[in-house]
């Protein structure tokens, strides 16, 4: 019975894996389905409360890029998109894909603390438009939002622990803010920071569970 049903999973995983994560890489001939494990990281930056590289599944970044389109209108090109610990890149990739569909122009960055992804997402983002994109080498307890002088739409597929999360917010503070949650293991930081749920949808495969919150007060 259980063989049967480790099969099963088997192939339900195979044919998640291949759908959302190597069809990108595929169809675009980018290179971000690869997974790394934390301990295969060769850094001389503290790792301490991060987790590994793996891709975002592309059905939720779709989702979560018109949810928010709509949920915003007209503002929405006004706000800074993050995507802290963004690994190989896909999720800034795919965003200003969907956004050049809509011929929305906004500013898109991706931060992470392992420098040969930051290499990898620059020739990622160079394959598919005529740059490198803005990626940054960098630990996210470091970066300075408030630099950035715009509202903030805040990407998070399960980066880092509730110590950096809660981190991050503190710096982040009064600044507008979006925040997706894929994998929102540590969701509670968000509550304890005051933000409200807009969001909400959960499937049976954790990849299918996103949270979106905001500190935004509605009028
Ligand atoms: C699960 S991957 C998400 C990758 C990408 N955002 C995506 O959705 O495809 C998490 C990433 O967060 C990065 N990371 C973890 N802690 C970090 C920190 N404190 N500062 C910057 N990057 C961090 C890791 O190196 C890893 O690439």
């Amino acid at each position: 019975m259980s063989i049967l049903k480790n099969s099963k999973d088997f192939v339900v995983n195979s044919f998640y894996n291949f759908k959302e994560r190597i069809l990108f890489d595929l169809v675009h001939r980018t290179t971000s389905s690869q997974r790394l494990e934390i301990e295969q990281f060769i850094s001389t930056m503290s790792l301490d409360h991060g987790k590994a590289y793996y891709a975002s599944w592309t059905s939720e970044i779709k989702n979560n890029h018109a949810f928010l389109m709509n949920y915003i209108k007209d503002d929405f090109k006004n706000y800074h998109f993050l995507d802290l610990g963004c690994g190989k890149g896909k999720v800034c990739l795919l965003w200003n894909i969907l956004n050049q569909k809509k011929g929305i122009q906004q500013n898109i960055t991706g931060i992470d603390f392992y420098y040969p992804l930051i290499q990898i997402a620059k020739s990622n983002y160079r394959k598919l438009f005529s740059d490198e994109g803005h990626f940054i080498h960098g630990n996210v307890a470091d970066f300075n939002f408030l630099a950035l002088k715009k509202p903030l739409i805040i990407y998070l597929f399960n980066p880092f622990d509730e110590y950096m999360l809660d981190c991050v917010l503190n710096k982040i503070g009064k600044i507008p803010t979006y925040v997706v949650y894929n994998i929102p293991m540590h969701w509670n930081v968000l509550s304890n920071h005051a933000y409200q749920r807009i969001y909400a949808k959960s499937g049976s495969n954790q990849n299918q569970t996103t949270l979106i919150y905001t500190n935004i007060k509605s009028s």
